[in-house]
């Protein structure tokens, strides 16, 4: 299985915890594309009835309105029974990082809030440690981006603004803020790093996602393995 295939394969593998009436968190990233689009296939056919997708980001919400899914939005629902949702890096004790596509955000609010949280990777997203290959996004308010990147130094870590590839200047979220990308050497206490980096002024929320996924499918060269706790 080549990379491509390994996405499918996990996106394939997590439609077998669906079912009738669920309240599903829709997240984001191309692994995460593949889930809605075999969701949206599932409804249009009639295998699934009464699903509900709740979307981490635009970009979630329009593949879910273009495949089928029914689309509420957090504050219309009472409970999310599910999220499902990709990963830049996974280490050996399931902690997260998340963000490259900018949405962490959202993504943690609905994947916090979801009675199961299942994370779908390819085995190259594995990694002995956080921040061993990727940096840690950072959402920010806009005005307080430079004071925040020197506030990220006292941790021995650099910080970039990310920059954006179709538009001049810098990405805008979709909460209308900015991305710093952080790099860490190697992350040892990522729930502490989380709180700390989330209690300077101005952070909106970071990419570590520690102690919060239940399951990860991890597509490999042999098929769907699984993590959980
Ligand atoms: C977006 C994310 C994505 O889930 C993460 O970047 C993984 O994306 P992909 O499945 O495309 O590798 O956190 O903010």
């Amino acid at each position: 299985m080549n990379v491509e295939e390994m996405k499918k394969a996990v996106a394939k593998e997590a439609l077998n915890l669906i079912e009738d009436e669920m309240v599903i968190g829709l997240g984001t990233g191309s692994t995460t594309a593949y889930f809605i689009r075999y969701l949206g296939k599932l409804i249009m056919d009639g295998e699934l009835e009464e699903v509900y997708g709740v979307p981490t980001s635009y970009q979630a919400r329009l593949l879910a309105l273009e495949a089928g899914v029914p689309v509420v939005s957090l504050d219309e629902v009472d409970a999310i029974d599910i999220a499902v949702d990709g990963a830049d890096e996974v280490d050996p004790q399931m902690n997260l990082i998340k963000g490259r596509g900018g949405a962490l955000t959202m993504e943690k609010i609905i994947e916090y809030r979801a009675g199961m949280f299942v994370v779908l990777v390819d085995e190259t997203k594995l990694v002995e440690w956080l921040g061993q290959k990727m940096p840690v996004p950072i959402e920010v308010i806009p005005v307080a981006w430079r004071a925040i990147a020197e506030e990220i130094e006292v941790f021995n870590a650099t910080a970039e603004l990310r920059m954006a590839e179709k538009k001049d200047g810098p990405v805008v979220t979709d909460n209308g803020n900015f991305i710093l990308d952080a790099k860490f050497h190697r992350i040892d206490d990522p729930l502490d790093l989380e709180i700390e980096l989330n209690n300077i002024p101005g952070v909106v929320e970071n990419g570590i996602f520690a102690d919060i996924a239940d399951l990860v499918l991890v597509g490999t060269k042999d098929g769907v393995k699984r993590m959980e706790r």
